[in-house]
């Protein structure tokens, strides 16, 4: 987690850091801080937001410099206190005023700092991140480079850094492993951060750093080497998120801002890709791959939390529309429970932000046993399609709320055509996937219907907003979107939620079930309606209150439901692009009535890089 940015160029830092802090704030906001050089080294720390961090440095003529770093965290080594915070400082006592900012986690931060206590070092924080710090410090014989590079070998774990010293005041040393580092080459300086929302409003033009490359950069130039200082050529690209799409604009959450944003997610996930009247579904980035694919034996979705429900509905797609065995799994589990991959499997990483450690460390693991490995990877350049064989991308734009929306409907649509682009091969007829293809086509325009449901969605949550505890239950395709509806409400809300299939309920969880309790049921016009009714009734007559989310001009459900959403009909396998809308947006205003700050749930950060 945690976000990291720094500059070196001809402008002020500060403005520029403050900046690049705000957009990467949604990646973790325990506290922020900033070092900055002018004259020697000038560090602030804070516990809390970067507008903490910002009064408190403004106007200190001591941050006027061209040169610095700054971090926004969300703690994994110790409390979240002001000594914790980054920048963190080498050991005084060696007076090189080394400073660094650091994303992820030094796992063998223990020895280490055995190692630097034998040698006198004192520290003034419980954080890994001060360990490394520390090493550099006593690694350093006059090129901050050279001492990065020698740290960073006895490093075991996860990082993106960024390094400066007093003795160097021209110079960044910033490097990466398993955690994200850009940097933007702007025509007044560098900009280095862990995401391309700290760049965009500077430069379009970005370089990738790989794993283990150690970039120094200078006010005009930089190099870049591995860790044996063997000189490398960093890719350089065009990012493709332009400034509107990060803005808030007239919305006065992320959250719904890309709630709303849906129908022209979904458009722009399907532009290009498939041709209805054909009955073909065109993925360039599963190409080469096609053969293998065809002839595959299973498939096998990794991802964790929103990206997991994906996967669920990934595996319920494959199985229905391409009739090929599949299944889904927890990415952090799939990897320590040694897992049985056979020929012709195909495993396949859903993620938003292309960097969630335990599903990149999934992937990594399929890949290592022999799977042909696909992404449905949201951020372009993240790790995850680099570890990969093949993928598709989601292509909804930038996700900035901590709560995932229009990147589970990309994630969802991606699978759709990645089943269709199997069963179109191996089981489907042309007519059936011509069906399904133009419904697929028309579906961005519904679920611009399904956005409708706001008023809706105020109305029901003003009436549930003191209930603590909820059910969400649906069967088949809306099983897993009441797990995703579940984890929604209980991210931003606090509420504790269960999802689960509609017909587990009376195997147990039934029993919690009590005057006024909020069941929710994914109850549209399907195969398994008739069921569901019959799971409404047997919650009612324990006195739950239900809210249904049901198919436009369903009379029926409206004699049994306490409150109705309505959402407009669609063929089976396409429902959960559907059905999901109003639950986000019961989440969201449930989470706004008990006064939560939707965008930045507490504990949580937007992207998980640590397992
Ligand atoms: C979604 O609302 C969550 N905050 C979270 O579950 C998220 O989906 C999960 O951490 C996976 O992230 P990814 O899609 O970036 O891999
Ligand atoms: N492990 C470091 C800490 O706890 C960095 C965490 C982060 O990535 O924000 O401070």
């Amino acid at each position: 987690m945690c976000g990291i940015v720094a500059y070196i160029g001809s402008e002020q830092a500060r403005p520029v850091l403050l900046e690049g802090l705000k957009r990467l704030e949604y990646r973790g906001y325990d506290s922020a801080g900033m070092a900055v050089l002018n004259n020697g080294l000038h560090v602030a720390r804070t516990v809390g937001r970067v507008r903490v961090l910002e009064q408190q440095i403004d106007g200190d003529d001591d941050f006027e410099g061209t040169i610095g770093i700054a971090h926004t965290r969300w703690a994994t080594h110790g409390g979240v206190t002001e000594a914790n915070a980054h920048p963190h400082v080498d050991d005084p006592s060696l007076g090189h005023g080394i400073v660094l900012v650091h994303n992820g986690i030094i796992e063998n931060y223990a020895a280490l700092r055995t190692y630097l206590l034998n040698k006198g070092h004192t520290f003034a924080s419980e954080t890994d991140t001060e360990v490394l710090t520390h090493l550099i410090g006593e690694l350093y014989e006059g090129d901050l480079e050279a001492a990065v590079r020698s740290a960073l070998r006895e490093i075991e774990g996860a990082y993106a850094i960024a390094v400066m010293s007093q003795e160097e005041p021209d110079v960044l040393v910033a490097a990466r492993q398993g955690s994200p580092l850009l940097i933007g080459v702007s025509e007044h300086g560098y900009i280095i951060a862990s995401d391309a929302q700290a760049i965009v409003g500077h430069t379009s033009r970005v370089l990738d750093l790989d794993e283990e490359i150690v970039a120094r950069i200078t006010r005009d130039s930089f190099h870049t080497a591995d860790l044996d200082n063997v000189k490398v050529t960093p890719r350089m690209r065009e990012l493709e998120v332009s400034l509107d799409q990060i803005e808030l604009g007239d919305y006065p959450h992320y959250m719904l801002k890309e709630i709303m944003e849906q129908p022209q997610a979904v458009r722009r996930c399907l532009r290009g890709r498939i041709d209805a009247s054909g009955g073909e579904v065109i993925l360039g980035g599963l190409g080469e791959h096609a053969r293998d694919l065809i002839r595959c034996q299973r498939v096998v979705f990794l991802g964790q939390g929103t990206a997991l429900h994906a996967g669920m509905l990934g595996e319920y797609l494959v199985e229905d529309l391409a009739r090929v065995p599949s299944e889904t799994d927890f990415a952090s589990e799939f990897r320590y429970r040694n897992p049985i991959i056979e020929d012709g499997t195909v495993v396949v990483a859903v993620s938003q932000s292309g960097e969630t450690a335990d599903t990149l460390a999934g992937i990594r693991e399929a890949g290592e046993r022999g799977a042909l490995t696909l992404g449905l990877i949201n951020v372009v350049g993240s790790s995850i399609p680099s570890a990969t064989d093949a993928g598709v991308y989601l292509r909804v734009g930038p996700e900035v709320g901590v709560a995932s929306t229009k990147a589970f409907l990309g994630q969802v649509t991606a699978a759709t055509m990645f089943a269709l682009f199997l069963g179109r091969r191996r089981f489907l007829s042309n007519n059936q996937t011509v069906d399904l293809l133009h419904a697929l086509e028309a579906i961005p325009d519904k679920i611009a219907q399904a956005c409708e449901t706001g008023d809706e969605a105020k109305r029901i949550a003003e009436r549930f907003v003191q209930r603590d505890n909820w059910l969400f239950l649906g069967r088949g395709y809306n099983y897993p979107v009441a797990l995703e509806g579940a984890l929604k409400l209980k991210e931003i809300s606090y509420i504790h939620a269960e999802g689960m299939p509609a017909a587990e309920m009376k195997h147990g969880p039934i029993a919690l079930i009590d005057d006024g309790m909020p069941a929710v049921f994914i109850a549209t016009r399907n195969s398994q309606y008739r069921k569901v009714l019959s799971n409404i009734e047997e919650v009612k007559s324990r006195g739950a209150d239900v809210i249904a989310v049901a198919t436009e001009g369903d009379d029926e459900i409206v004699e049994i439901a306490d409150e109705v959403f309505f959402v407009p009909d669609a063929p089976e396998p396409l429902q959960p692009l559907l059905t999901i809308v109003p639950l986000q947006l019961l989440a969201y205003h449930t989470a706004l009535l008990r006064g939560h700050d939707v965008d930045k749930p507490r504990n949580l950060a937007k992207s998980v890089t640590v397992e």
